[in-house]
């Protein structure tokens, strides 16, 4: 018989009932420190104080109310948004895939108001992930995620990983943009590197091609700057944005140009929820710690610390640990043994991992975990990693 909750996911026989920071608990009373954070979602932590406050001010005064009316914490978001970043408009989501859905459109559009409909084309990245929509599944194009689920929408074109010579080969008449995530997350962690994520700009800014950045799992702090493309020096021109901007509460969004956006115009999308009080109120407050430039310090200090000591654990575990990869908050351990055994093991030490693509396990602790929370997670990889050999 067919589980009641639709089985499309491998589940861990862990079941948490309350959480705190770093840290998740059962039923039963045992912790587990998290470095999953909900894949890059709880930045600041489980139950954090002051979202918490965000949270349950706003539930007493307005849940929802529709797209049809203004509503003033989404104003506030979008004005915080603005402000700190590249672009000029902002359309509130309730997830990744979401925000994945609209940058599609959004592009598609801008050339068809442009008097140029056939440039319909987007160019993708292989061992990228853009969310299980139709669209996204399509945009991402595995095989794993698209088997059966044909016919696919068409106008992708998937280019290897960070081959700039083919990007440039396949850029044509037909090209609306390019969709990359700045650092692949599902992928295995693999960050595109500075001057390939300027090679893109410039060949967009020659052809007029729309750069749109996934940052879904790299955004919000997770690499050390507010957004990942920042240390390439680089802006895009749409950009995708969920997890942890709502800190554990559902939200996304897509950020663009006036130029990029100017396709959208009323009529031309929406979402019941996206953009609702209670979301735009915690992001309001997760966006006020997290764009500090002394929290960004921080995780970049911590940053620092953790990949450190996890160069040390490689070398004390040659059998099992090939090596580190990724920037800030967003590791990725390499391994030479299947990353769900290494996960497993961590289960067994109360440590909490995700496994990814390309043999790698990742580490997305909250953004504020402590320096003894971090002495703490490599200690239990350590023990983790000696199951194994
Ligand atoms: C880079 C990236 N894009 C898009 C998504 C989809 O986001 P969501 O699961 O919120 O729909 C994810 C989710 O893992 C992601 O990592």
């Amino acid at each position: 018989m067919i589980a009641s909750v639709l089985p499309t996911y491998n589940r861990a026989p862990l079941s948490f009932v309350s959480g705190e920071g770093a840290w998740l608990t059962e039923a039963d009373g045992s912790r587990y420190l998290d470095l999953g954070a909900g894949i890059a979602v709880n930045v600041l932590g489980h139950a954090n104080p002051d979202l918490v406050a965000a949270l349950t001010a706003q539930a007493g005064k307005l849940w929802h109310v529709s797209n049809l009316y203004q509503i003033p914490e989404q104003q506030r978001l979008a004005d915080m948004l603005v402000e700190a970043t590249f672009a000029d408009t902002v359309f509130f989501t309730n997830s990744g895939t979401e925000a994945a859905e609209l940058a599609i459109k959004m592009a598609r559009k801008y050339w068809y108001e442009k008097g140029a409909p056939n440039r319909t084309e987007i160019l993708t990245f292989e061992g990228s992930f853009h969310g299980r929509s139709t669209g996204a599944i399509a945009a991402a194009g595995s095989e794993k995620m698209v088997k059966g689920f044909g016919p696919l929408m068409p106008g992708f074109v998937h280019l290897p990983w960070g081959d700039i010579e083919a990007v440039k080969a396949a850029i044509g008449p037909d090209t609306a943009a390019i969709l990359i995530e700045p650092v692949q997350g599902e992928g295995g962690i693999r960050p595109m590197p500075d001057a390939d994520l300027k090679a893109l700009r410039a060949l967009c800014d020659e052809t007029g091609v729309l750069l749109i950045l996934d940052e879904v799992q790299c955004g919000m702090g997770r690499t050390g700057r507010l957004f990942a493309h920042e240390w390439a020096g680089i802006t895009p021109d749409i950009m995708m944005v969920a997890k942890g901007i709502g800190g554990g509460f559902p939200l996304g969004a897509v950020l663009a140009t006036e130029d990029a956006a100017s396709g959208m115009v009323a009529g031309t999308h929406g979402s019941t929820y996206g953009g609702n009080p209670l979301a735009c109120a915690v992001g309001a407050r997760v966006m006020e710690i997290v764009a500090e430039p002394a929290f960004l310090a921080e995780v970049n200090r911590k940053a620092a610390l953790l990949r450190q000591r996890l160069e040390g654990l490689v070398a004390a575990h040659p059998e099992v640990l090939e090596g580190v990869r990724g920037q800030g908050l967003m590791l990725g351990l390499k391994c030479k043994v299947a990353p769900g055994e290494l996960v497993k093991a961590g289960y067994a030490e109360h440590l909490l991992a995700v496994p990814a693509a390309d043999n790698v396990v990742r580490l997305l602790p909250p953004l504020n975990i402590t320096d003894d929370e971090i002495a703490e997670a490599v200690l239990r990889l350590d023990r983790a990693a000696s199951r194994l050999a």
